[in-house]
């Protein structure tokens, strides 16, 4: 009996907080309708409402701390079929670390080595960069942001059981800063310099960039103008799941996109001295959604997660999904175009580079039955497993020449590249000898 208490206790937390959340939202939401200051013509995302003033972070503040302790340190898992293989104390490192520093660091962003010439590591986008539920294995655990498992920004433990961009650069500079230490909310110092928000969408990231360039900025370890900073940004899963379908003109999607992605880049290029930017795009929802066989959790969480897509909330057909994954294409179009453009390149201290690595990414690595242990519980989200191979498809785009980069991830330690004597720089469109 004893033992049964803090069950019942935690269920009773549990129903008090969806209650008491879902209860604040709804008085909230209708405090915004009565006053009209939701204004129908424009865009669901692009609106600044009632919701938007100062005083309401007391709220999702509380809201969300509420949240991380219900859902407790799920990333300090060690057991579970969501975690990768770890990598054997016998296998050495596969990389020469020697060959991925500079004598001293460099002026230009075309000659930078991957270790230990950068010194600073960002990150901006959605739940998917906050790496939402990646030891989840239950529905509250998808609350937890495991940031320090994130694949492009996550630096929890080391290279061997957390194949994360971070954990693989400090194997050549243990200096590195930025990395999120471990589970967190934005708010919380463990974050680090991961700005990315739950349900973000295209129209933050102009935004977001300005809270990276500030917390960069005024943080004392960081030589602002000297170091080298890394800044991966991927952005996009709630535009195409969730408010597509109730945009004014769904097909104007990707040109707003362009617009905000464009601001972002011209932002950091002139605000952030010595900056490498990864554009990433957010896999086709198609594949992630449309997965054979899903746990019944699944199904019922995609309704929430993805209402553009599941369910029948929006009169969804095969028909509309086709028109969403038309502008999902586009989208992703929109990010290589305006990171392969003209105005970024040729200069010293600032490239983006489009790293496509999720264009063609498979959830059938035997090419047969869908691998759900690379999915958090939800199938939505990425699992820690999905995270390590999304980190090091990452790393090796960085170190494949644009035009010949992967288009998938690959199981960890296959195809692991390497900085070599001949191209011993991340590829830049500057520096490569292949046209993209
Ligand atoms: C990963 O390795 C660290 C030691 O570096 C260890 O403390 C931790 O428990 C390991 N995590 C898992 C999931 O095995
Ligand atoms: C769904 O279809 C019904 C009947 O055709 C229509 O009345 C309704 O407005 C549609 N809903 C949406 C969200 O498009
Ligand atoms: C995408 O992946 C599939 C297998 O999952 C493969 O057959 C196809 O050739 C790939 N396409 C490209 C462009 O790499």
């Amino acid at each position: 009996m004893i033992l049964r208490w803090p069950c019942n206790r935690f269920e009773f937390t549990g129903v008090t907080f969806l209650a008491l959340g879902t209860l604040s939202l709804t008085v909230v939401v209708a405090i915004v309708d009565a006053q009209g200051i939701g204004n129908r013509n424009v865009d669901i995302t692009d609106q600044k409402t009632f919701l938007d003033v100062g005083a309401m972070r007391a709220m999702f503040k509380f809201l969300r701390t509420l949240m991380y302790t219900l859902a407790g340190p799920t990333g300090v898992r060690t057991s579970g079929p969501f975690l990768q293989d770890p990598i054997p104390p016998e296998v050495p490192f596969p990389c020469d670390v020697s060959l991925g520093r500079s004598a001293r660091v460099p002026s230009s962003v075309h000659k930078l080595r991957p270790g230990s010439d950068i010194r600073v590591i960002a990150a901006m986008g959605d739940s998917l960069t906050a790496a939402s539920g990646a030891s989840a294995t239950q529905f509250t655990d998808l609350y937890q942001e495991n940031r320090g498992l994130a694949w492009s920004i996550g630096g929890q433990w080391d290279w061997r059981n957390v194949t994360t961009l971070p954990n693989i650069l400090k194997v050549f500079n243990p200096q590195l800063v930025g990395y999120s230490y471990g589970d967190s909310m934005p708010f919380h110092r463990e974050t680090q310099f991961n700005m990315a928000e739950i349900g973000a969408v295209s129209y933050d990231i102009p935004h977001m960039a300005r809270a990276m360039v500030e917390r960069i900025r005024r943080d004392r370890r960081v030589d602002w103008k000297r170091d080298w900073k890394m800044v991966t940004i991927a952005i996009g899963g709630n535009d195409i799941c969730t408010f597509v379908c109730m945009m004014q003109q769904p097909e104007r999607l990707p040109y707003k996109h362009r617009l905000r992605l464009l601001k972002t880049l011209r932002y950091l290029r002139d605000n952030m001295p010595r900056t490498f930017v990864n554009v990433v795009s957010v896999p086709s929802v198609r594949k992630v959604v449309m997965l054979e066989d899903k746990p019944f959790a699944c199904q019922s969480l995609h309704h929430g997660e993805c209402s553009c897509w599941v369910g029948k909330l929006y009169n969804q057909s095969d028909a509309s999904r086709e028109r969403w994954a038309r502008i999902q294409e586009q989208y992703i179009s929109v990010e290589r175009e305006v990171a392969e453009s003209a105005e970024f390149r040729g200069l010293d201290e600032f490239a983006v580079v489009y790293q496509p690595w999720s264009l063609n990414v498979t959830m059938k690595m035997n090419g047969k039955k869908v691998d759900f242990s690379l999915l958090s519980y939800d199938c939505f989200h990425m699992s820690q497993k999905g995270n390590a191979y999304a980190g090091t498809a990452l790393w090796n785009n960085l170190l494949e020449p644009p035009g010949k980069k992967s288009l998938t991830w690959r199981p960890l330690m296959k195809n692991f590249k390497c900085p070599t004597k001949e191209s011993p720089y991340l590829y830049t469109y500057d520096n490569s000898p292949v046209r993209s």
